[in-house]
C-alpha cells in the first residue's frame, strides 16, 4: 500500500521520490548521535554533538533529509542552542550554558520519533565554561573530558630533545637569547596552585591574551599541575635547530626550527570564543556553508593579503586562468609598491562564502596559514601548497587523502584544478576526508585536549622548582558569580 502511495505521489514530485526510496528514508532508531556535548564533564564554551541520518539498514544518508531533527533541552538548565545542517545528512547541535544545573536532558526527535538512544541525560552538575569549578585530579579529568590516553605523536616528537625541563637552566639562556624587544615577543608563564602568573619580553605583547585565556579556561575546568612555560607570541618559530637549548611553545613550526607546536591562536580563540565573540569557528564553518557539493562552483577560490611573494604569483596564474581560479588580494602591506600590478585590492568576502566553490587554496603567508583547519572544515577540496612550515596537526594529514598537494612554486596548480574538475568523485572524496579529519582532530574538545597533553608532558618532565618570581604579574580569572554545584567527584577509577 505504502509503495503505491509513494509511486503516485512521486510521479508528481521528484522530491518525494528521494524520500520514498528506502535507502534515503531516515530510520530514527538507526541514526547516530555522538559527541562531547552529551558528557557532563566536557565543559566547553560551546558544547556540541553530531547527528548522522541513517536508513533502516544503518547506512549513512549523504543528503539532507526531508524531515527535521528537533532537539529539546529539559531539566531547567538555562542555555542557548543552534542546529546546523551540514547538508550531507549530518547535523551539528551546539549549545551554550548560562548557569550550572543538576541535570540536563536532551531529546532528539525526527518526525516525532525519538532518535538513536535519545533522550540523553547528563547527570549533574553540568557547569558552564565561566564557572571556576576545577576538578582535583588532572589525569582523571583528562579521561572524563574524553582526551586520548596516548599523547599525540607530534608532541612526543617535539618534546624529544627535552627529556627533562630544568628551568633553572632554561630561563637565563632564554632571557638572553630572546630579549630582542623589536623583533621578538616571548612570555614566561608560571602556573602555581592553579593560579597563572607571567612575565613577558618584547615591545608587542598584546597576543599574550591568547595564552592567558587558554590557561585560565583550563584552570577553571581542572586543577592544573604546577608548570613553568616559555611561549612565543610571534608567528615565526624561534629556536634554531643548532642551538636547541630551550623548549619554546609556538603556534607554528618549521623544518628548520625546534619549537614545540601548539594549536594556533586562531584555532584556540575559535574554541574559547565559540558562540561568543568569534563567528568563524570549527562548528560554524561546517554549518554556515551555503551549498552542498553539487551546487558549488567548480572553481578554486582564494582571498588574502600580500604576505608572501607566492601569493602575488597566484594572482598572475589566476588572471591567465580566470575560468578555473577566483583569486584576489584583499590588502597590500608587504608589497605596497606592487599594488598597481597585482591590484586592485578587493573587498573582504565572508569566509563562509569561500565555500560556494569546490576548491580552496592554502598558500603560505608569512608562515603557515592559520586558516587551514577552517578550510578543511568547510567541505571543499583543499589544495595545499608544500611548505616547510606546519601547524600542530599537519603530520597526521595524508596528501591525496585529506588534501591535494601542490608545489611550493605553484607550478602544478592549474593541472591540479583540472584534475579535480575531471575527477569530481575523487575530489569530493578528498573533501569529505578533510572534513572528517577536522571533525575528529580539530574541534574544540581536541584543541583543549592538545593543550592538556602538552601540559601533562611538561609536568612529567619538570625537574626545577616552580616558583612565582619577582616581577611576575598575576593573571586573574574574569569576574563571575557562578557557584559550583556539589556532585560526584571525578575519580581515577574508570
Ligand atoms: C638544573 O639546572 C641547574 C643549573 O644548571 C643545576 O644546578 C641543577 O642541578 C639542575 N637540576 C636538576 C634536577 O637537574
Ligand atoms: C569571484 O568571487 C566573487 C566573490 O564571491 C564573486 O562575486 C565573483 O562573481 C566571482 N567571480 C567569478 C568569475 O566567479
Ligand atoms: C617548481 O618546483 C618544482 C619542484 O617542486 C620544479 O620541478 C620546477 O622546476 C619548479 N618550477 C619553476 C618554474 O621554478
Amino acid at each position: 500500500m505504502r509503495t503505491v502511495v509513494c509511486f503516485l505521489i512521486s510521479t508528481f514530485t521528484s522530491l518525494l521520490l528521494t524520500e520514498c526510496k528506502a535507502e534515503n528514508r531516515v530510520d530514527p532508531s538507526k541514526c547516530q548521535v555522538y559527541g562531547p556535548g552529551l558528557i557532563s564533564n566536557t565543559v566547553l564554551p560551546a558544547r556540541y554533538f553530531f547527528i548522522e541520518a541513517q536508513n533502516s539498514e544503518g547506512k549513512r544518508i549523504r543528503k539532507s533529509p526531508e524531515g527535521v531533527f528537533e532537539v529539546k533541552f529539559e531539566g531547567g538548565c538555562r542555555l542557548w542552542h543552534e542546529v546546523f545542517n551540514i547538508r550531507d545528512g549530518s547535523f551539528i547541535v551546539r549549545y551554550k550554558l548560562y548557569k550550572p544545573c543538576q541535570e540536563l536532558k536532551i531529546s532528539i526527535l525526527y518526525n516525532n520519533k525519538l532518535v538513536a538512544k535519545s533522550p540523553y541525560v547528563l547527570e549533574g552538575p553540568v557547569h558552564p565554561e565561566n564557572c571556576y569549578c576545577p576538578s582535583e585530579d588532572f589525569d582523571a579529568w583528562m579521561r572524563s573530558f574524553g582526551c586520548p590516553a596516548q599523547t599525540d605523536k607530534q608532541i612526543l616528537e617535539d618534546f624529544e630533545p627535552f627529556p627533562s625541563w630544568n628551568f633553572t637552566e632554561f630561563r637565563p639562556v632564554a632571557w638572553k637569547r630572546f630579549n630582542r624587544p623589536n623583533s621578538m615577543s616571548v612570555c614566561n608563564y608560571v602556573v602555581k596552585n592553579n593560579e597563572v602568573h607571567r612575565k613577558c619580553l618584547g615591545a608587542h605583547v598584546g597576543f599574550k591574551m591568547f595564552w592567558d585565556n587558554i590557561l585560565l579556561s583550563m584552570a577553571r575546568k581542572v586543577k592544573l599541575p604546577d608548570l613553568e612555560l616559555l611561549v612565543n607570541l610571534g608567528d615565526w618559530p624561534l629556536v634554531r635547530l643548532e642551538e636547541l637549548k630551550v623548549p619554546m611553545l609556538s603556534w607554528c613550526g618549521s623544518e628548520e626550527t625546534a619549537d614545540i607546536v601548539v594549536p594556533t591562536y586562531e584555532l584556540t580563540e575559535a574554541t574559547l570564543e565559540c558562540m561568543g565573540r568569534v563567528t568563524l569557528d570549527m562548528l560554524s564553518v561546517q554549518g554556515n556553508t551555503p551549498l552542498p557539493w553539487e551546487q558549488r562552483k567548480a572553481m578554486a577560490f582564494w582571498r588574502g593579503r600580500d604576505s608572501n611573494r607566492e601569493r602575488l604569483h597566484l594572482i598572475e596564474i589566476a588572471r591567465e586562468h580566470s575560468d578555473l581560479i577566483n583569486a584576489s588580494l584583499t590588502n597590500f602591506f608587504f608589497f605596497r609598491d606592487l599594488e598597481e600590478v597585482y591590484g586592485p585590492k578587493v573587498k573582504h568576502v565572508s569566509f563562509f562564502e569561500f565555500f560556494e566553490n569546490k576548491y580552496q587554496l592554502n598558500v603560505d603567508g608569512t608562515v603557515a596559514t592559520y586558516r587551514f583547519p577552517f578550510l578543511l572544515g568547510g567541505g571543499s577540496t583543499v589544495l595545499k601548497q608544500e611548505s616547510t612550515y606546519y601547524e600542530h596537526f599537519y603530520s597526521k594529514l595524508r596528501p591525496w587523502h585529506h588534501f591535494v598537494p601542490m608545489a611550493q612554486n605553484l607550478s602544478d596548480l592549474v593541472d591540479r584544478i583540472k584534475w579535480a574538475k575531471e575527477n569530481d568523485k575523487e575530489a569530493r572524496e578528498i573533501a569529505l576526508n578533510g572534513q572528517a579529519f577536522a571533525q575528529e582532530n580539530l574541534m574544540p574538545k581536541d584543541v583543549i585536549c592538545y593543550y592538556a597533553m602538552v601540559f601533562r608532558e611538561i609536568r612529567d618532565r619538570l625537574v626545577s622548582d616552580v616558583k612565582v618570581r619577582k616581577g611576575m604579574e598575576k593573571v586573574l580569572q574574569p569576574d563571575s558569580d557562578c557557584k559550583c554545584l556539589e556532585g560526584h567527584v571525578i575519580r581515577d577509577e574508570l
